[in-house]
């Protein structure tokens, strides 16, 4: 009887927010007790797992807000430590980005920019939903069209598209009306009529977010740095720690994922200790 392999799964890493600083002694002055946070320091953390838990994957993955204020010292450093990762990494900015900053910090080989990928049976797309000047996101008409397109160029892959900014609201009313994504409604209704497009992972909310809308899985992913306590009114942190997903997209469409947070005990023990940052089990959505 012959042997038939298990046809093999395309493994993909998605980190998100690194909000990493030129200087990062400035503070990332977002609250009193966050401004001894170096984020470079935290996304070391985050590589470091990645290199314990997954000894294989085709990609990485990173949905914007890679520097805090778009500096070329951040994104040359960003790409200092992404080389080495062995496999490619793919990025797209964000609010925070500066694109022409962060292209210009790209080695072109290892760490890229690139606007589709095709690997295995699967279409990753990769879509710039940052507005200049504003902390709200967008997918303008044009690039719908694109996706729409791509998908008709590869009607046998399935499509993820990887984005910075949430399509659906996660209600905390300062992240969904402030920094949410304009039109999301409309976005989602028409990408909804694209059956190839399987998921949509996102950044920007620095919390979990997995749900089902229509046979699109939208994802988001907590931060490499801090998270958001979710449902709150304004700004407020959790003591959970630095995270990234796992994703593995199977070749018949199905997608398994989580998400895992460092497990450092330095870490959680200085994150438990900022005054008004709410412990929440790690695993809480
Ligand atoms: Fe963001």
């Amino acid at each position: 009887m012959p042997i038939i392999e298990e046809a093999e799964p395309l493994r993909i890493i998605q980190i998100t927010d690194l909000h990493l600083q030129a200087h990062p002694e400035e503070g990332l002055g977002w609250c009193p007790h966050c401004d001894d946070l170096d984020t470079t320091e935290t996304l070391s953390t985050v590589l470091d797992d990645i290199q314990v838990n997954e000894p294989c994957f085709d990609a990485l993955v990173v949905t914007g807000d890679i520097a805090q204020k778009g500096e070329a010292e951040a994104y040359r450093r960003f790409v200092r430590l992404l080389q080495d990762e062995g496999s490619p990494v793919y990025c797209l900015p964000g609010n925070h980005d500066d694109r022409q900053q962060l292209s210009a910090a790209l080695d072109g080989e290892v760490v890229s920019m690139p606007r589709f990928i095709i690997k295995k049976d699967w279409l990753l797309l990769f879509l710039d939903t940052s507005r200049r000047g504003v902390d709200q996101g967008e997918i303008s008409t044009i690039q719908l069209g694109w996706i729409e397109a791509m998908v008709e160029k590869f009607p046998q892959h399935h499509a993820a598209l990887f984005i910075h900014h949430h399509p659906l609201p996660v209600g905390s009313e300062w992240l969904d009306t402030h920094h949410g994504m304009i039109g999301a409604d409309a976005a989602l209704a028409q990408l909804g009529t694209v059956p190839q497009l399987k998921t949509i992972v996102c950044g920007h909310i620095h919390q979990q977010l997995d749900r089902q809308h229509g046979h699109i899985r939208v994802l988001g992913t907590p931060s490499t740095c801090l998270q958001f306590l979710p449902e709150s009114e304004h700004l407020s942190f959790t003591a959970q720690t630095p995270a990234y997903r796992r994703l593995v997209l199977h070749r018949d469409g199905s997608i398994e994922t989580e998400v895992l947070f460092s497990h450092q005990p330095w870490l959680a023990a200085r994150l438990r200790r900022k005054r008004g940052f709410r412990e929440l089990p790690p695993q809480a959505v």
